[in-house]
């Protein structure tokens, strides 16, 4: 084959690999990535995409003179170890995080700025920097250095470094972003826990400390009887204290369910909820049931399992709880049972809170037939019904 064939067939492999590149890094920027993976992949991909031996992205601290994170490229495990410090932004890379200016030279050592390598760092030769750039600020720099197969970086080089940069800086904001989000979701929910503490369990403790001195008292006037009965009523407030911590914490904590094993996932829900409401706690299974729902309705009914446990913990009282799922005559039953004290009446009910209308919400976006039965005293059953869906979840 012609030398000059051969040679397209191979820049076309390597303009291939280039544009894969591209294509993960601006898959990167509608992500929700952690910013370290965003920065990988940008770095990866301004490697590919400038043929550099070499590529590391520093992002600079809040003063924006210094690097606080730098992420490479190129180097093994054993080189990064080598080196003594990463670059701290000195030098020609601080001229680029500074001015916000590209720069491109055939040899870094041979530049005015140059201020050397940190020890232990492999000598470098050609070299371009390109400033990441949002709004005015400087997110960080994109470095490529050794061009591969030729003596410098060219002008096509900048162009195409310059591009990757400017959607380099959407990703790493929109990483940022979720970063931020997820945080104050958390302040969010540390509030929100104080909140419920303070208003619900520490009153109710503080209400039977107030009950404990009054018996004191009693026991000083001599009223043992009274006291006796005072102490009852204080040690039943306690243990529905005790209570509401344990459906509290129930409620918290995150169940996460693939939507693959519902039954493995009913019995990890049950065995939760047998340890810390201590409710005797029955399973009915059938592996054949798991098999004839679709892996989305699994998650509905993991969901809806989820809530209605968690509400026979916090309101039901009772002493037994079923959960049932299987396949009868008219479709495959979900069920869950408890001998509680029954819900209020009808429109006490609605005027409460989102769970029940949760799970009739979830019950018809999965086609299921959905229905709440309750006697008062007698307990409550949340029961579902689903066609069969063909084994492959069709
Ligand atoms: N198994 C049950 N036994 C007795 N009462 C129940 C049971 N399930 C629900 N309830 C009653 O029905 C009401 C509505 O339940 P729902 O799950 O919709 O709201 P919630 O549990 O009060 O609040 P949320 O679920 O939004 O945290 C509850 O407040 C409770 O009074
Ligand atoms: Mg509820």
């Amino acid at each position: 084959m012609a030398e000059s064939v051969v040679r397209t067939i191979q820049d076309v492999g390597q303009m291939n690999e280039q544009l894969l590149a591209l294509r993960d890094a601006v898959l990167a920027i509608s992500s929700d990535l952690s910013l370290t993976e965003v920065l990988h992949r940008i770095v990866r991909a301004a490697a590919l995409l400038g043929s550099a031996r070499y590529a590391a992205l520093g992002v600079p601290d809040d003063t924006g003179r210094m690097l606080a994170e730098f992420v490479t490229e190129g180097l093994s495990p054993e080189e990064v170890a080598l080196i003594a410090h990463p670059p701290k932004g000195r030098g020609l890379l601080g001229l680029i995080m500074r001015e916000h200016v590209t720069v491109r030279v055939r040899e870094i050592s041979a530049h005015p700025l140059s201020v050397g390598f940190p020890p232990g760092h492999p000598p470098m030769g050609s070299f371009l920097g390109v400033p990441i750039l949002y709004k005015g600020r400087c997110l960080g720099n994109l470095y490529l250095t050794d061009k591969i197969g030729a003596e410098e970086f060219t002008v096509g080089d900048e162009n195409q470094i310059e591009w990757l940069a400017s959607h380099a800086a959407i990703a790493i904001e929109n990483a940022r972003l979720y970063e931020e989000v997820q945080r104050l979701t958390v302040i969010e929910e540390r509030q929100r826990i104080g909140m419920d503490l303070h208003d619900g369990v520490i009153q109710s403790i503080y209400a039977v400390g107030l009950q404990l001195e009054f018996i004191r008292a009693l026991l000083e006037d001599g009223e043992t009887t009274q006291a006796h009965d005072r102490m009852g009523t204080a040690i039943d407030a306690l243990n529905n204290t005790i209570r509401d911590i344990r459906s509290y914490i129930l409620d918290l904590r995150p169940h996460s369910f693939q939507g693959n094993d519902l039954n493995e996932g009913l019995r990890r829900l049950t065995a939760d909820f047998k340890a810390n409401s201590l409710v005797a706690t029955e399973l009915q299974l059938s592996a054949e049931a798991n098999s004839l729902v679709s892996p989305e309705s699994r998650l509905a009914l993991f969901q809806i399992t989820q809530e209605a446990l968690a509400n026979v913990a916090k309101h039901a009282r009772a002493t037994k709880v079923l959960v049932r799922f299987s396949p009868g005559a008219e479709g495959i039953v979900l069920e869950i049972r408890d001998n509680g004290r029954g819900l209020p009446p009808d429109g006490a009910v609605k005027r409460m809170g989102h769970g029940l209308t949760n799970m009739a919400q979830r019950a018809q976006t999965i086609g299921a037939e959905f229905n709440v039965a309750s006697e008062p005293g007698k307990g409550t059953r949340i029961q579902l019904r689903l066609r069969r869906s063909a084994p492959d979840g069709e």
